[in-house]
């Protein structure tokens, strides 16, 4: 008999397809998120659950189906769902790493060009019909990359693919994490370990590539943000939740940064701060990892991920691991 899955969200027809050939299928087709109650209702029954990275998969959910083998997650950040409790209840969890770094790297990258050279800003200017002279030695001055000082907060996948474009640049690389990385990876991206506070006073550019933990909830906030120069922007492509977005909103505000690039937010999709209101951030929707290849990519691998969980196998991609010690819900 096949194993009974459900997905918050419908894939490529080409997924689907290939789930189907494993499982028995069942989907909100519905284009919206759904409710805790609804995901509840759901799962009942199933072996697998498919969700995306802003579906909040809570303990009530967890404990309301004990058929529940694994969780499928359609994003390589999992913090939306609580894994610790998944873990004691004998539930999977994986999540999409790696296949998104150029990705999510060369948005941060474009964001980190707009914002320096007001791409943005220039754009609308031209759009709501202010452009009246032609050349000029002072409209939209921004400033250069190269020779300039990247500090990078995170140095996993995606903070070392940022650093490897911004090599070619001629950009200085300074990172910081809880780690140092190994001398090698240094040396490949010429990258120089720093504590915190000395890289954001010391960068030109800041981007944020951590997890959102416990830890690094607001790790952007009044205090890290004064640290920063005056000219220098933050980039965050990582979570929302790790800036304190009405901290930035005031040193944007009052110029005490110069500027910023953000894709992630604290209560997306709305953004509660003043920001909107803003000329010097540039604001995405969330967008990091969304070109046809890479979701494409994320998508089979989410599939893959869940057959595995429903068919006895350990996904490739789990992610917390403490479930391996609990007795298999396969038999
Ligand atoms: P990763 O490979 O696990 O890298 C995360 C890095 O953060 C590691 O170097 C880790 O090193 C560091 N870190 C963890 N906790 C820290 C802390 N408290 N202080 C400083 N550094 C810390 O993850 P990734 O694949 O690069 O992804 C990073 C995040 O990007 C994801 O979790 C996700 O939330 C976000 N993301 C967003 C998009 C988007 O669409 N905008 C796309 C993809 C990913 P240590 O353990 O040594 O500290
Ligand atoms: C995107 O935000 C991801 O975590 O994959």
């Amino acid at each position: 008999m096949k194993a009974k899955i459900f997905s918050t969200r419908k894939l490529s027809d080409s997924v689907m397809k290939h789930l189907e050939d494993h499982c028995d299928l069942s989907v909100n087709d519905r284009d919206e998120k759904l409710s805790e109650e609804q995901i509840i209702k759901g799962v009942q029954g199933k072996d697998g659950l498919i969700c995306l990275l802003n579906d909040q998969i809570t303990k009530r959910i967890l404990e309301s189906n004990p058929e529940l083998k694994v969780i499928a997650n359609f994003g390589v950040g999992y913090n939306n769902i609580d894994i610790e409790t998944a873990a004691e209840l004998g539930i999977m969890v994986a999540n999409t790493p790696g296949v998104l770094d150029e990705t999510t790297a060369e948005l941060t990258f474009a964001l980190i060009m707009s914002v320096s050279r007001r791409v943005v800003e220039g754009d609308r200017y031209i759009r709501k019909g202010k452009w009246k002279t032609g050349w000029e030695i002072d409209l939209f001055q921004g400033f250069d990359l190269h020779h300039k000082t990247l500090g990078i907060i995170g140095f996993g996948r995606i903070g070392q693919a940022l650093a490897k474009i911004a090599r070619g640049f001629d950009m200085n690389i300074l990172y910081h994490s809880r780690n140092r990385v190994e001398s090698h990876v240094e040396d490949k991206y010429q990258a120089r370990y720093m504590d915190k506070d000395t890289l954001l006073s010391q960068s030109d550019i800041v981007s944020l590539h951590t997890p959102l933990t416990q830890e690094t909830r607001h790790l952007m906030s009044k205090r890290e943000l004064a640290l920063m120069k005056k000219t220098a922007i933050l980039i965050n492509t990582a979570r929302g939740e790790i800036v304190d977005e009405n901290a930035l909103y005031e040193a944007l505000k009052s110029k005490n940064i110069w500027g910023a690039g953000l894709d992630v937010f604290e209560e997306e999709p709305k953004i509660v701060s003043g920001l909107l209101g803003l000329k010097n951030v540039v604001l995405l929707p969330h967008i990091g990892s969304a070109s046809v290849e890479t979701r494409s990519t994320m998508a089979r691998m989410v599939a893959d991920n869940l057959i595995a969980g429903v068919t006895g196998k350990v996904p490739t991609n789990l992610v917390n691991n403490a479930v391996l010690q609990r007795p298999s819900k396969n038999g």
